[in-house]
């Protein structure tokens, strides 16, 4: 399975921090923002990544991961011309993907759960059945998300994105396993009544053939879309928090790595030297260190 994290959005809402820079480089906590969705890949034991950028953010985001190789993945660039929506990534991802299925995540979100690898599992094993996946996750404010509406039985029913009087609180959250059908999918949409490509209509349009799985992540879960200052504050707080309380770093990207056993421990210690006037650094030092692989 490929892996495709998008990173092209302006950013409106949280300027003027973002006048000058991505969103998505912006820190939540610790670590740049960008770090959390690729963890989410990472995890689901992606390991061919293509990042979508602005032509303005590229090299930026070169400098800040190369070619993946310290993380043990392959990440490829490519430049999104114009703010066309999320399937638009799908569409210019077409070669990299191949004949292959995909992940798309959101550059913005943050996700925070126990069972998630499971999760994530069960979602790669769907993909290569021909059944998509995604995730509801409930929300207070669902008119700023894509919404999912489900029956008595929790069967999803509808989708629709950002509707002014949402069926139900659940929100699409911005992590989607499709089959490779996605890709002539997101070829042939068309636009929406307000002339947006909205990836809700692509996830419609499985639901509407019964290729569609929402998981309903449980109510302990936490989910951000980090696109506005307060939920990008309260992610950082959150991150901080339960790092600080359980010892174990969210999104180090090396330690996932490493725990797959795609980077060796002389690797892991690079990242850490590198690191070193860091908590990140000593954190990363210490697992290498250990004898827990
Ligand atoms: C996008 C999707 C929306 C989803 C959200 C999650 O919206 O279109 O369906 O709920 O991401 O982050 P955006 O944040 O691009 O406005």
């Amino acid at each position: 399975m490929k892996g495709i994290v998008l990173t092209a959005g302006g950013g409106k809402r949280l300027q003027p921090m973002t006048w000058a820079t991505s969103k998505q480089l912006l820190p939540i906590y610790d670590k740049p923002m960008i770090y959390y969705p690729l963890s989410v890949l990472l995890q689901a034991g992606i390991r061919d990544i293509l990042l979508v950028t602005t032509k303005h953010d590229l090299e930026n985001y070169k400098e800040l991961l190369g070619d993946g190789s310290q993380f043990g993945v392959n990440i490829s660039y490519v430049v999104q011309p114009s703010m066309d929506g999320v399937p638009q990534g799908i569409v210019l991802g077409k070669d990299f993907i191949g004949d292959d299925s995909v992940a798309l995540v959101l550059g913005d979100n943050v996700f925070y759960g126990s069972g998630f690898k499971e999760n994530l599992a069960h979602a790669v094993n769907n993909a290569s059945k021909g059944i998509a996946t995604i995730f509801g996750c409930r929300v207070d404010d669902p008119t700023r998300f894509g919404v999912v509406d489900f029956d008595a039985k929790g069967t999803a029913i509808s989708i629709e994105e950002k509707p002014l009087v949402p069926k139900s609180n659940y929100a699409v959250t911005g992590l989607y396993f499709f089959d490779n059908s996605v890709v002539e999918r997101a070829c042939n949409l068309q636009p929406s009544a307000l002339g947006h490509f909205e990836i809700t209509d692509i996830c419609q349009q499985y639901l509407d053939q019964k290729k569609l799985k929402v998981e309903q992540l449980d109510l302990s879960f936490a989910w951000f879309d980090t696109g506005t200052v307060d939920s990008l504050f309260n992610a950082g707080e959150f991150i901080r928090v339960m790092q600080s309380s359980t010892g174990v770093k969210v999104a180090a990207l090396e330690e996932i790595s490493y725990d797959a056993g795609w980077i060796k421990r002389a690797q892991l210690l690079k990242c850490a030297e590198r690191l070193k006037k860091t908590e990140y650094g000593k954190y990363l030092e210490n697992i290498a260190l250990s004898t827990r692989r």
